[in-house]
Order: C-alpha cells, then sequence, then structure tokens
C-alpha cells in the first residue's frame, strides 16, 4: 500500500469484493434467510429427498462390489466365476448410479429455482426499501456502500443458498453414511481411517487459515485496483486536463505489481490444498490396504469387502474437509445477509400509515416559516431563527454566499429533513401533521443538481406530472424555453436520453429539470439555481417563461445571479444560516448592506 496516497484520486479503501467478515447474530439472521425460502417449503423437502437418494445411491452403488466380487469374481468355493452374473449385477449398479444420477440433475434444478426466487423477493424487499428511506440515510452511506448490498452481498447469500446448504446437508449425510457402512464392514478398519481424520483436519484448518489470510489481503488490493481505475475513467477529462496521465500509469503500475505478488501468493496457498488432501488420502488409503490386507490375510476380512472398504475410506474425509470449508463460506454469506437485513430494518420514513396524520387540500401556498432552527447534525446548527411569510402567488429569493443555507431551506420545506424547533405551515397547517406524500405533491422542485432518467425527453417531462397530455408537455417545454432546442434534436420529444442526460448540454439538462416543474400543477414552486449554467440570453427566455410559471404560484428563488431575483416580492439575504436583510430589491438597494455590496459587485471577497 506504498503507493496509495499518490496522484489524483488518493487512496481508496477495498469496496469490491472483500472478505464477508463475520456474523454478529449467525442464528437470527439464518431464521431470517430461511424465513425467505419457507415459501417453498414442500419443493424444499423434495430436494433434501434427491439428495438422500443420490447419497444412499453412490454409497448402496459402491457397497455393490463386495457381493460382486465375492459372488461372481471370486466365489467363496473357489469355482469359477460367473460372466453372466457379474455382467448382470453390473448393470443393476449401473442402475443404482443412474438414479443417483438423475436425483442430482433434479436438485440442483429445483435448487436453483428457490434460491433464484428467495433472492428476487430480497432483492425487491431491499430495493422497496430504499425508496422509503429518508434522505438523510443517503448522506451517511454512501452509494459504493448501497451498491455493494445488492453486488457482493446477495451474491454470497445466492451462493450459500444455491450451493452451499444443500452441499452442507449431503456432506453430512454422506459422512454419516460412510461411517455406518464402514463399521458394519470392518470395525478396525474403520478405526484407522476415523483416527486419519484429525490429523487431516489440522493441515486442512492450517492452510485453509493461511490462505484465507491472503485471499483477503489479496481482495484488499483487488478493491484498491478496481476503485482506482473506476476514479481514473471517470475522471479521464480531469487527469488529461492537468496531463497527470503518466503519474497515473505509475500509480497503477504500483498497485498492479502488489496485486500480482498478493495473487502469486493467495493462489499458491490456495492451490497447494487439492494436491495435500490428496496426498493424505492415499497415505490412509495405503494404511487401510495394509491393514486390510493382513486382515484377509488371517482370514478374518474378504476381498470383496476391502475393495468397498478402500472406496468408502477414501471419499470419507472428502466431505468433512467440504464441511468445514464450507462454514467459511456460510459465515461470510451470513454476515452479507445481516448487512442487507440491516438496511431493510432502518426506519423508513413513510408516513401513510400514520392516522394522526391528514391530508392538504386546497392549498393556496401561503408558507409560514416561524423561528426555524436546524442542523444536519444536532450540535451543529446551520438555520438560525429563520422568519418568514410567503403569500400565495408571492415570490421568495434567497440570496447569499456559498454555504449560507439557501438549499437548506427548500429542503425543509418538502420535509427531507425536519425541523430541530420553530414551525413551517402551509395556509396555516404545520407541515408534521400531514402526509409527506402530500407535502410533496404539492410542491415542484427545480433542484440544484438536475437529474434526468433513461428514457425519453416526453418522459422525463412527464415525470413531473403522469397523467399529462403530449400537448401539455410541449407547452410545459414552451414555457421553460426547452421547445426550440428539443425540436432541434434528430428525434425531437423522442430523443432518447441516457446516463443522466450525457449527450445533452448542462444548461439544455437544465431546461428540462425547468420544463418538469412547469408541468405539474404544484402550488409551490421551488427553483434552486435554476438559471445558472444557461446563457444570459436563454436565461432572458426563462425567465418570461418563470414568470408564467410562478403566476398564481407562491415560489421560492435561490439564484447566484441576482438579475434573476430583482423582481422579488421578498429577497432575503442569508449568511452562516441567519438572515442578515430583507426587503424588495429597491429597499435593499436604498439600505446599502450586504445586498448593495453583492449587486454592484463591491463586496470584498472573503
Ligand atoms: N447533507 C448534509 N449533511 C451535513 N451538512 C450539510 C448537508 N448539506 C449541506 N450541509 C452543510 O450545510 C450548510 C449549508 O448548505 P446549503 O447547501 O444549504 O448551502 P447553499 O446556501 O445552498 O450553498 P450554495 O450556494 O453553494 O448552493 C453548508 O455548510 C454545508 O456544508
Ligand atoms: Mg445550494
Amino acid at each position: 500500500m506504498s503507493q496509495n496516497a499518490k496522484g489524483p484520486g488518493g487512496p481508496r479503501g477495498p469496496r469490491h469484493g472483500g472478505p464477508g467478515g463475520k456474523p454478529k447474530n449467525a442464528g437470527k439472521t439464518m431464521k431470517r434467510l430461511l424465513s425467505y425460502l419457507s415459501a417453498y417449503k414442500l419443493r424444499l423437502i423434495l430436494v433434501f429427498c434427491f439428495v438422500v437418494l443420490n447419497t444412499a445411491s453412490s454409497l448402496g452403488g459402491s457397497y455393490m462390489l463386495r457381493p460382486i466380487i465375492n459372488t461372481y469374481i471370486f466365489p467363496p468355493d473357489g469355482s469359477p466365476g460367473s460372466v453372466t452374473g457379474l455382467l448382470g449385477a453390473l448393470a443393476l449398479m449401473a442402475a443404482v448410479y443412474l438414479i443417483g444420477v438423475a436425483s442430482t440433475y433434479l436438485q440442483t434444478r429445483m435448487m436453483i429455482g428457490i434460491a433464484q426466487n428467495a433472492m428476487e423477493r430480497i432483492r425487491n424487499d431491499l430495493f422497496t426499501h430504499l425508496q422509503k428511506l429518508p434522505i438523510r440515510y443517503y448522506d451517511t452511506h454512501t452509494h459504493g456502500d448501497l451498491m455493494s448490498r445488492f453486488t457482493n452481498d446477495i451474491d454470497r447469500m445466492d451462493e450459500c443458498v444455491s450451493n452451499n446448504v444443500v452441499q452442507l446437508f449431503s456432506g453430512v449425510i454422506t459422512v454419516s453414511g460412510t461411517l455406518i457402512l464402514m463399521i458394519s464392514l470392518s470395525p478396525w478398519l474403520t478405526l484407522v481411517t476415523v483416527l486419519m481424520v484429525p490429523v487431516i483436519l489440522q493441515v486442512v484448518n492450517f492452510i485453509g487459515r493461511r490462505s484465507r489470510k491472503l485471499f483477503v489481503a489479496q481482495q484488499e488490493v483487488l478493491g484498491t485496483v478496481n476503485g482506482y481505475i473506476e476514479e481514473i475513467v471517470t475522471g479521464q477529462k480531469v487527469v488529461k486536463v492537468f496531463c497527470h496521465e503518466d503519474s497515473v500509469e505509475r500509480v497503477f503500475g504500483g498497485h498492479n505489481r502488489e496485486l500480482r505478488d498478493k495473487q502469486i501468493r493467495a493462489m499458491f496457498a490456495g492451490g497447494v490444498m487439492g494436491p495435500l488432501m490428496n496426498g493424505m488420502g492415499q497415505i490412509t488409503y495405503a494404511l487401510v490396504a495394509t491393514v486390510g490386507g493382513v486382515l484377509c490375510v488371517l482370514q478374518h476380512f474378504d476381498i470383496g469387502g476391502l475393495t468397498v472398504f478402500l472406496n468408502y475410506s477414501r471419499q470419507f474425509s472428502r466431505p468433512i474437509n467440504e464441511i468445514s470449508q464450507q462454514m467459511t463460506t456460510i459465515f461470510s454469506a451470513l454476515a452479507g445477509a445481516e448487512r442487507v437485513f440491516a438496511v431493510i430494518d432502518e426506519a423508513p420514513e413513510t408516513d401513510r400509515d400514520d392516522p394522526s396524520l391528514g391530508e392538504l387540500s386546497q392549498v393556496r401556498g401561503r408558507v409560514v416559516l416561524d423561528h426555524v432552527t436546524f442542523g444536519y447534525e444536532p450540535d451543529k446548527t446551520i438555520l438560525k431563527d429563520i422568519c418568514l411569510t410567503a403569500e400565495p402567488g408571492q415570490k421568495i429569493a434567497f440570496v447569499g454566499s456559498t454555504g449560507a443555507g439557501k438549499t437548506t431551506i427548500t429542503n425543509l420545506l418538502t420535509r427531507f429533513y425536519d425541523i430541530q424547533s420553530g414551525s413551517i405551515s402551509i395556509d396555516g397547517t404545520d407541515i408534521r401533521a400531514v402526509h409527506k406524500d402530500s407535502l410533496r405533491s404539492h410542491i415542484a422542485m427545480v433542484l440544484q443538481d438536475t437529474h434526468l432518467f433513461t428514457g425519453t425527453i416526453m418522459e422525463n417531462i412527464r415525470y413531473g406530472r403522469l397523467d399529462a397530455t403530449d400537448e401539455e408537455v410541449i407547452s410545459a417545454a414552451k414555457t421553460a424555453s426547452a421547445h426550440s432546442f428539443i425540436q432541434r434534436l434528430p428525434n425531437g420529444y423522442q430523443t432518447v436520453l441516457e446516463g443522466d442526460g450525457a449527450n445533452l448540454s448542462q444548461g439544455q439538462r437544465q431546461l428540462l429539470n425547468i420544463a418538469r416543474a412547469a408541468i405539474s400543477h404544484a402550488p409551490i414552486l421551488i427553483l434552486d439555481e435554476a438559471t445558472s449554467s444557461v446563457d444570459t440570453r436563454t436565461e432572458k427566455h426563462i425567465e418570461h417563461g418563470m414568470d408564467r410559471l410562478m403566476k398564481n404560484r407562491t415560489t421560492f428563488v435561490i439564484a447566484h445571479r441576482l438579475s434573476t431575483v430583482k423582481n422579488a416580492d421578498c429577497i432575503i439575504v442569508l449568511e452562516h444560516g441567519e438572515t442578515i436583510e430583507r426587503g424588495t430589491h429597491e429597499e435593499l438597494l436604498a439600505l446599502g448592506g450586504r445586498y448593495y455590496s453583492l449587486y454592484t459587485g463591491k463586496l470584498e471577497l472573503d
């Protein structure tokens, strides 16, 4: 990690892949995960029946070798063997194995279906819940973090449900079945085999621990490399403009070498496991063969029995290793499940079912902020004692330097955040006394950060009011001065926007956002920096459009360009979350204070 901190982007933690961690409450999480499977109870029972059938056929098939050898190859009375009898018995053995193959096939198919259905439900629950979480949740959880719930964590759960659960079950019954059959064949040889198990487990655990550690280290570096690539690819323009190509290559080279070294070590440790297990298996085999051979010579055992036993002893330790390795995967899946369930358990902000809340109706648009105080964190006040009254149809403008708290006020009107003291009311109703849905349906908003969805321009504008007709969409676009540029696009209103409207200019994206607000009938309108990315001529157009848009609506405008706010009924100058001046354009100019300095450009830079 020595070169981590250099170059654009700097260090990045492991964000992709990475170790799964340990679940805090494995039992509870397991129960919850199983509850997603309970809908498929009958199919699960069938799957387990198939697993039992498969294991039985595999063990039984092997067992059939004993009578085959003892009866048809080396008959006990010393007579020559019987080929027809042998072929018949072998055919029967093949049939038994065939049953095993068929049941494995059915079991795999069914389990995949069950697991994928369960994963679909979990993804659905997670996504639906994300829609209900308050904006505050998104402030404290990064986009990458939430994405990895859907990718890494659900992948792990999927792997666990689709494979590990069945393997675990099959492993347990294979081991128990084999053990019973081995004891019934020869208790002494069983003792030899069983004594080897702790030795094998020791080796498996030792190598497993080491290889897991190396694997975790490798995943961490992989995360850094992936994060670095993602960052540099998305920031290509900045890298090129500041001529950082060489240093970026150097940093990447460093990460890449580190990944190579870690990967060599991790893969070696992982790769050594197989041959080592084989070796241990051979040792057990040789031991059993020796002891068994001696027993046969002493007439305490038969050749057929020994052949079957050797088969069993060879496969006896395999499921034990698998089980011990699978426990790690299962625990990491449970840790992933825990993280997914933690998101699903986050308190939602929906208040649809709260009977104590009412609905806003017949809103005229009188908005009153009464001594409003707020901070994103309780101990850090951002807005202090804000008071204002907006009469229906009035235009209120907020001005002030960056970080003064302008956007924050609009976040409070929509109840993205709740105020700490004071009150906000619309037509005399406290906004905390109505459902958030009802409140938000009365507010149209052009956000400071534009956002467009994948779809046509027509659909993107209609997002503001889903029942709007095509004509209404076009008229909203005209209001927002977006109509003329849309018409010039090859496909006009049917132009498909992708990747947040990457094929449009920033100003054009802004116009579409204004059109989206224009189409809504909401009586309260919030325009945050709505004209920040357009040229002066377009701005004039928009101003005309906005005058139409604002007619009969209470409007809150935030603009850095003071020309946009000149005709407001009241201009509020904010500084560090406090109202320092208020009045109309003329009043504030006459005052000769902060607004005057801002307007005349005489403001000293701080
Ligand atoms: N989600 C948030 N969590 C914590 N603090 C925040 C959050 N959003 C904004 N802030 C802080 O609140 C203060 C006011 O931010 P706000 O976005 O309201 O400023 P603004 O007046 O809109 O600025 P600009 O003109 O740059 O848009 C800033 O100091 C900012 O750091
Ligand atoms: Mg802002």
